[in-house]
């Protein structure tokens, strides 16, 4: 039998654990040498590490250097090819394991919040000789965040503190509460000498005083979770259509049970059915549990898609686009509240943004910090929205429903992990007023059709310039406009935003979200905005229906700019007298596929106000 990760399934299961300590904790000897023991190193891997551990003389009286199993993966870092977190199966006669190695001198944030997501154990390594480290504070939080709920406290290198018992004892003791003080309750302990196998795969005669297990016996006998526990949900990863009449939905169980003929509901909504067929593994069953794959047909036809929870109709999950939640940020590019990101939770991919960050955590001691951006490493707790209604589970109960990641809408890269905490009832309390008098009435009203024309360009290219020209081209044309520049906009509704990059996301949003309110109203506006960023004026145009929003580069370089200098800020800027200013010391991207570009280094803003008016005026006609 093989589970989903093509590992073979053991008597006593799958267990899935990471290693956290630095490499001078003895970590990757621990690793290595926990192989050896559970027999996972052919004879002719180990005449290889026989001879290499001659040859690099690390490790003294020729004994063999078992980090040298696992450091294969440094080389492969040094070469360049980037390993963040490697899986290694290994298995004993009781049971397979996934050891999740985050191999590194410095263990990032990013790396053992990786490997620590999907683990339901850590072994902590702590050196007898300095005990206790910020970095064991660290290792222990992250664990803690990241659901892990048991830990295995390993206190290496005995032999260089006498297999002092009491050196030990202390040791744990002082670890005991704070582990428990971030939310660790489930913890073993136990000496060892990991470069001599002491308590590894078997117990140790020099630490007699050590009744306990060895580190094998530990893992083989420790709890798996199960989501079980919790009432049946299932995220629905595909449809599918195994007859002419039938239609299935596919997933994995992500908590409870599953039965024929047990009433579901189908989230987000309120639509209800019953199980009328299941099947495990491509087989027909009665039942399902936590954990299995399966394919569940229903009694009614329902519009299902990808992404939809089937959940037990008597106990559903809560449902809701706004959350309090932990992010980690995985990003090299910092997260920035209100840009927008795709979520992944369960099956279903949303577009979301970080609203507020509350504060940021300092890994090592847990001070709660002000914050107005994410940088990579660190962790924050944040109130975050989505465009779409979700169905979760808190991520303490549930980490499938409850854990979700952030991914880069340009690189598709994967820039973060969160927790969801709990739901916001915002969402729930708030609905939007339908009104009897629509856009289509008030444009009608107004003779025209409603359009966003949203000019970007560095500060000097000629926007408010030619903005300018083409409304009072369409105001004497009879049409109704607003302008919405940068600059004024600031001056009111914006006074509170500078220019660091975290302000200007912001500024793009709010006008974005003006913008669309005076689209609604039937107006022609002209949005005059720097606006450097690609996402943020991605953004911008989702809010706006087909048709309806025109992205206009106003394409003059920094050269042509600079000579210009119509507010003198460029030379304060290259004065040092301004900071953040945009083509000097912070960053322009340039459309990749603008609605209409105008080439502004030479051209007469006439001739161009008259080129875009002619775009424009086709579009607007007709209301
Ligand atoms: S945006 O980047 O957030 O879109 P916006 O268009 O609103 O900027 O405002 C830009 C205007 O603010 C510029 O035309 C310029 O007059 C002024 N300004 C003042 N400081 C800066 C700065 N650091 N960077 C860019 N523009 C600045």
């Amino acid at each position: 039998m093989t589970d989903a990760n093509g590992a073979t399934q053991s008597p006593g299961g799958l267990l899935r654990f990471i290693t956290c300590g630095s490499v001078d904790d003895g970590k990757s000897t621990l690793l290595g040498r926990l192989l050896f023991d559970a027999g996972m190193v052919p004879d002719d891997q180990l005449a290889a590490l026989v001879r290499d551990s001659a040859v690099s003389g690390s490790v003294p009286g020729g004994a063999i250097d078992f980090a040298l199993l696992t450091d294969g993966l440094d080389a492969e870092r040094q070469q360049g090819i980037t390993i963040d977190v490697a899986y290694r199966y290994f298995h004993t006669p009781k049971r397979g394991f996934i050891v999740a190695d985050c191999p590194g001198h410095e263990q990032y944030t990013r790396n053992m919040a990786t490997g620590a997501s999907t683990a339901d154990l850590a072994v902590l390594l702590v050196d007898a000789r300095k005990g206790l480290l910020p970095q064991t504070r660290r290792h222990t939080y992250l664990c803690a965040l990241m659901g892990i709920r048991k830990v295995i406290l390993a206190v290496n290198k005995m032999d260089l503190v006498d297999f002092s018992a009491d050196a030990y004892g202390a040791i744990v003791e002082a670890y005991l509460p704070l582990a428990e003080s971030l939310g660790i309750t489930q913890i073993d302990a136990l000496p060892v000498v990991a470069i001599d196998g002491d308590n590894i795969g078997s117990s140790s005669s020099r630490m007699p005083w050590y009744l306990g297990p060895p580190l094998l016996r530990l893992l083989e006998s420790a709890p798996v979770p199960t989501p079980g526990t919790c009432a049946f949900r299932m995220p629905v990863q595909w449809v599918s259509r195994p007859g002419p009449q039938s239609r299935g939905y596919a997933g994995t169980v992500a908590s409870g049970t599953l039965a024929i003929g047990d009433d579901l509901v189908l989230l987000p909504g309120t639509r209800t059915a019953r199980v009328s067929g299941i099947c495990v593994a491509g087989e027909p069953a009665q039942a399902a549990q936590a954990g299995q794959a399966v394919t569940v047909a229903i009694d009614r036809e329902l519009d299902i898609s990808r992404g939809d929870v089937l959940a037990a109709a008597n106990a559903p999950c809560e449902v809701s686009s706004h959350f309090a939640c932990h992010v980690v940020w995985m990003g090299e590019e910092a997260l920035l509240p209100h840009r927008t990101y795709l979520l992944k939770l369960g099956a279903s991919t949303v577009n979301a943004r970080v609203t507020n960050i509350k504060h940021k955590v300092d890994v090592d001691t847990q001070a709660q910090l002000a914050a107005t951006r994410l940088e990579l490493n660190e962790i924050a707790y944040c109130n975050l929205e989505t465009d779409a209604p979700l169905a979760f589970e808190p991520f303490e109960t549930n980490r499938t429903l409850g854990g979700f990641i952030l991914i880069d809408r340009a690189t598709n890269a994967t820039v973060g992990c969160g927790m969801i905490q709990f739901g916001l009832r915002r969402s729930a309390n708030v609905h939007w007023q339908q009104v009897d008098v629509d856009k289509q009435l008030r444009s009608a009203a107004k003779g025209q059709r409603p359009l966003c024309i949203w000019l970007t360009g560095l500060s000097g290219s000629g926007k408010s310039t030619i903005a300018n020209l083409v409304e009072r081209r369409l105001a004497d044309a009879g049409f109704h406009t607003y302008m919405l520049d940068g600059d004024n906009v600031r001056h009111g509704l914006n006074s509170d935003l500078g220019f660091t990059p975290e302000a200007r996301v912001e500024n793009i949003r709010r006008l974005a979200e003006v913008a669309h309110l005076m689209t609604d109203a039937g107006l022609i506006v002209l949005v005059c905005a720097i606006s450097p960023f690609r996402n943020e004026r991605q953004f911008a145009r989702e809010r706006f229906g087909e048709g309806e929003f025109l992205e206009v580069f106003v394409d003059a370089s920094l050269d042509t700019c600079e000579a210009r200098d119509p507010k003198g800020l460029y030379r304060k800027a290259r004065a040092g007298d301004i900071k953040n200013f945009t083509g000097i010391d912070s960053p322009y991207e340039p459309p990749e596929q603008a609605d209409v570009h105008l080439l502004a280094d030479h051209a007469d803003p006439v001739a161009l106000s008259e080129a875009l008016y002619g775009i424009v005026g086709k579009r607007i006609r007709g209301g």
